[in-house]
This record gives C-alpha cells, structure tokens and sequence, in this order.
C-alpha cells in the first residue's frame, strides 16, 4: 500500500516538508467502498489505482468482477474515475483524498434501458488485493441426469419484482401483489407464482443460514401470506458467493440454502450465474446447476428450478438434465423495443427445445413498464405465447391500465402459451422487415402471425400454401376477438407499426 512507503519517507525526509505533501497525494493502491445499505445489509467495492502523473489507471472490483477505468485522474487531491458497466451505463468516482481517506461521490449517467442509482456519497479507506480476489473454485460434481420433478408441466405464469421494482422490493409488494393478482383477476387467468427477485437477501448467520434483510422481516409468514391467497412464491440466489445486485449467493451453501427455502415454504428459485462467473468457467456451469438441482430435490418440497445464466453454454442441451424447469436464454429484457425486438424474434431458432416441463426463457414480461407502446407490447405477449414461454409479469399492478391487464389476461394469448401438446413455434415467412409465425395447437387448429418490424404501418400476407397451411373460411383476430372471413389462398391485413394481427385458423 502506497502509505506505508509514505510515511517511511516523510519520517526520513524531514527537511522534505514538500516532497511528503506531494508523496501523501498519490492515490495508487488499492481502496475498499464499505457501504450499509438501508436494508441493513452490506457490500464492498474496491478501487484498485494506478497513478502515474496525474493520470490513474486501474480497475473498480464489485461483485469480484473488476471493470477497467476508461478515464482517471488524480490532481490536486481531487480523484476522477470512470468505468462502463452494463448496458453501456457510465458510472463515476469523484472525491477528495483526505489523510488515508477518499471521500466520494458514486454517480451514473443513464442510458437506454438502465436504472441508474441515484448519486451516493461513500469513504473509500486503504486495503489489500487479497480482499477483492475471489475464493477458490469448489469441488466441481460428477455429471448424472436428474429425475423430471414433474412440475411446471405448462410454461410457469406470475409475477417477478425485478424489472419495475428492482432493489426497492420488500415483504409489502410482495403482499399487494398477492392482493392485486387476485383482485385483478390474473389468478383466474392463470398468474401463481410472486417471485421475489434480487436484494431479499442480508448475510448468514454463525452456522451458516442465510437470513433476510431489513425489507423482509419474516419470510415464512410471507409465504404463508401468498399461500393463503392460493398462490405460490418464488425466491432468487447466485451459486457465486454474491447475487448480480452484489447481495449474498449461495456460494458454499446450495444444500443448506435449498432446505431453508423449503422451510421457509418457497415453491419456485430463480438461479442467476452472476458472480459465479468469476470463479468458474463456462464449461462448470452444467454441474455447478446440477449441485442446487439435486439440492433443491433433496430438500422434500416441490420446488420449480428456473436456470438463469443468460443462454450460456447451449443451457437449452443439457437445462432439463439439471433439473431445470426454464432457462435464461438472453441478456436481460429491457423495457423499449430493440431489447424487445432483439429477444423476441431471435427465439424460434431454439424452439425445438421446448417440452413440458422444461421451457426456454426469454426473459419476464415488460408489458405496462411503459417503455413501450400497447402495439410493442402485444408482440412482446404474442411472442411469448407462442414460444411456449413463461409469462412472469413485471410490471406494478398497483398502477395498472386497463389496457395492460387485458393484455396480460387475454385468454386466447394464454390458452396459445399454456397449450399442452407445446407444438414449437416456426416463422414461416420473412420479406423485409416483415415476418409470419405459425402454430399448431393442441386441438389441431393453427395459431398465424402476421408481425410488422417497421417504424410505418405494412401490409403483411400469409400465404397458407406457402406457409404449409389449410384455412377454412373463418378465422378469429384473437387480439381484436373478431371472426375474420377467409377467402382464397392467402389473407393480408394491414399491421400497425411494431404491431401484430394474431389469427386462429378454422379447420381447413
Ligand atoms: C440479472 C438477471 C436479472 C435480475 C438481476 C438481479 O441481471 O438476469 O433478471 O435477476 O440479475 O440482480
């Protein structure tokens, strides 16, 4: 560390006044950021500087995952630094250097898509490389195929907290979530599942168990709560030592983790690679899922398994093996239309791999964030439905628009996703920047697509001889719950820009 050398030379050089001034001002070495959030629990980021003039170089390590610093300078006691980190978000380290101690200001510069924080201020104080390495990698299992839990035998519905409230979730949402999805009507429709997302978590206690922060004092009596409306809760953890929002994994602790839930009454885990990442490789990821896959079967409750390690690895080969009943098959949703547009329509490629039981996960709903509009949000729901995927509301439903909750219960949009043959989707006609999807159902009828990518209103033809199709004479618009007439071999309708005209076939 950069002091002690200072303080050797400023006892040596005592007629050096100077010099020891200007030696105190050197910022490089490392620096830990402790900070307690409101909800009581902890967290560590470390700056790891460089100074060579006044330029500093150097990395910012959270969550054990250093980002280099894209512009640093340290002058006249004054530190700036900048890193990107996700979705290209600029996040800055401003302060003064005062004796051993860096006072700062952590602030973010917001970006399509992203939730900057609001500015904090936070003391950086001297410490080690050691502390921002992380701990070895754990003893990886050898591979077998897990049983099926015979769960999720259709595509999982409910409700996430992550993308409305991200780290503001606490035991009250998740209790008026239960509330609205009754009142609303979306049990009946189908939604079960209140799945808390990231920042539950605080530290563990003297033998290991993990314990709630400050938002969630109770979590059996909040699962009983969602019980006792005849839903089903789901919770969130890491197999790296820490969550993406830099809160406790389960790094070290899947059986004991696994059996708390169970305690506690939990139905559903989400499992999020996150810092796993930098202790593992990507080839691990399989029997690092396998450990809590045979954990959380081991822990006599029914529990939904649902893999979250962004698509990594062809997770859709080998997802079922580990017990898993959904897999991340992206980056994250975000709430606007390219992210929407990137996901949605990149799925049809891996459809085959769906299955009851085991369903490809795009990501949770945006529909009502208000990023887009209702045409953009019925493709994202059309989408969805007929890819087989979960339908995990992320919106506040205690501000919901008339408009939103039609979307998310339209029952002919849920019967397409729910349906139990699971038939894959296919697009079966691409001209421009338009595209047609098909579907067979269950009952023999066919599902027909006609998507519009562009930024203006197109016409869009399904030509069911091309399309591999039989039409009878009448069809149902399943978002305008109109019969439309048939006639000849093709139908076109005129599509609103990123919009959607969704057809139920007659039998031919
Ligand atoms: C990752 C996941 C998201 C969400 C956050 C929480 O980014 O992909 O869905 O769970 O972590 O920190």
């Amino acid at each position: 560390m950069q002091f002690k050398r200072t303080l050797l030379s400023c006892s040596l050089l005592l007629a050096g006044a100077l010099a020891c001034l200007q030696a105190q001002t050197d910022v490089g070495g490392v620096w830990r950021i402790h900070t307690e959030r409101p909800d009581g629990s902890t967290h560590d980021v470390f700056l790891n500087l460089a100074q060579n003039g006044s330029a500093v170089t150097g990395t910012v390590i959270d969550n054990y995952h250093p980002r280099k610093i894209v512009n640093g300078a340290f002058a006249a006691g004054k530190l700036h630094v900048e890193i990107n980190t996700w979705r290209q978000i600029v996040k800055t380290y401003e302060g003064t250097l005062t004796g051993r101690r860096l006072e700062l200001t952590i602030s973010e510069k917001e970006t399509p898509g992203s939730k900057p924080s609001d500015p904090s201020k936070v003391t950086a104080e001297p410490s080690t490389e050691e502390a921002t390495r992380p701990p070895a990698k754990l003893p990886i299992p050898e591979l077998h195929d897990l049983p099926d839990n015979g769960l999720a035998r259709t595509p999982p519905m409910g409700w996430n907290s992550w993308n409305h409230f991200a780290g503001r979730v606490t035991d009250a949402t998740v209790r008026a979530t239960a509330d609205r999805i009754v009142a609303t009507g979306m049990k009946a429709a189908g939604y079960i599942y209140v799945n808390i997302d990231d920042t539950w978590e605080a530290g563990r206690d003297a033998e290991g168990n993990i314990l709630t922060n400050k938002k969630f004092p109770n979590m059996k009596g909040l699962a009983d709560y969602v019980h006792s409306k005849g839903l089903k809760i789901g919770i969130y953890s890491s197999p790296g030592p820490f969550t993406c929002g830099g809160y406790e994994g389960s790094y070290g602790h899947e059986e004991q983790d696994a059996k708390t839930y169970a305690a506690w009454g939990i139905d559903y885990l989400k499992y999020d690679w996150c810092s796993a990442g930098e202790i593992y490789h990507d080839t691990d990821m399989r029997p690092v899922y396998q450990k809590m896959g045979d954990a959380l079967q081991a822990s006599g409750r029914p529990i939904v398994f649902s893999l979250c390690q962004y698509g990594k690895a062809d997770v859709w080969t080998w997802g079922t093996k580990v017990g898993g009943n959904l897999w991340r098959t992206t980056d994250d949703i975000a709430d606007h239309w390219k992210s929407l547009e990137e996901i949605g329509f990149s799925q049809a490629k891996i459809a085959e791999f769906v299955q009851p039981g085991h369903w490809n996960d795009p990501d949770m709903l945006e529909v009502g964030n208000g990023g887009m509009t209702n045409d953009e949000y019925r493709v994202h729901m059309t989408l969805w439905a007929l890819l087989s995927a979960p339908l995990l509301a992320g919106n506040d439903l205690d501000k919901m628009s008339d408009a939103t909750l039609k979307i998310l219960t339209n029952p002919d949009l849920i019967a397409i996703d729910q349906d139990q043959a699971a038939h894959h989707a296919k697009r079966t006609a691409l001209e421009g920047n338009t595209e047609v999807w098909t579907r067979e159902m269950n009952d023999g009828a066919a599902v027909v697509a006609l998507f519009n990518r562009d930024d203006q209103a197109k016409q869009v033809t399904a030509t069911w001889s091309k399309i591999g199709l039989t039409a009878g004479a009448k069809a149902r618009n399943l978002w305008t719950q109109e019969d439309v007439n048939l006639a000849g071999d093709s139908y076109t309708a005129t599509v609103p820009k990123h919009g959607v005209v969704l057809l139920r076939l007659g039998k031919g």
